[in-house]
């Protein structure tokens, strides 16, 4: 074998080898660019105790930046199909955007009252008033002992979700 042979090999090599361990680093910066950063992950979710919740006074939490309405149901509120039963309570969960052109409506005593063109929403989130075409929307969640995690379809979404469906 010649000089020049071997010299021919030993840079076809290290080129090769130089090749392969910048691809191997273009992939490995690639999947750091494509995966979601921890804050964002992080984000996706959002857990709320509700034992703390007080009958008719509804919370709003953020949950990927929108309001959720959380009303502990009195007494009196009439059951609904939507209700959120967590041991004796139910509860009403909602993205608190109006379904008409997603203003943010006030709880006022007994409902859901929308400022920007009078849409009104009943203890179940159900449209009953003005132009708003339907209930506010269900956000995803599930159940754990009593907290609620906003961001994970747990069976006690899907059973809701199905029955407002229906
Ligand atoms: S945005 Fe709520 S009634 Fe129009």
């Amino acid at each position: 074998m010649s000089n020049e042979t071997n010299r021919r090999d030993f840079l076809g090599y290290t080129f090769a080898a130089v090749a392969a361990v910048g691809g191997a680093s273009a992939l490995v910066g690639m999947k750091q660019a494509w995966d979601p950063l921890p804050s964002v992950l992080a984000g996706g979710f959002t857990t709320v105790e509700l034992s703390g919740i007080k009958a008719g006074e509804p919370i709003v939490v953020t949950w990927r930046g929108k309001p959720i309405f959380i009303l502990k149901k009195t007494e009196d509120m009439e059951d609904n199909k939507r209700d959120l039963v967590v041991g004796n309570d139910r509860f009403t969960v909602a993205i608190g955007l109006c379904t008409h052109l997603g203003c943010i409506p006030a709880w006022k005593k007994t409902k859901w009252k929308c400022a920007c063109h009078g849409g009104e929403f009943n203890p179940s989130a159900e449209n009953i008033f003005g132009p708003p075409p339907r209930p506010l929307d269900l956000p995803p969640f599930s159940i754990k002992g009593t907290q609620i995690v906003l961001g994970e379809e747990g069976p006690e979404y899907k059973k809701i979700a199905t029955a407002m469906m229906a």
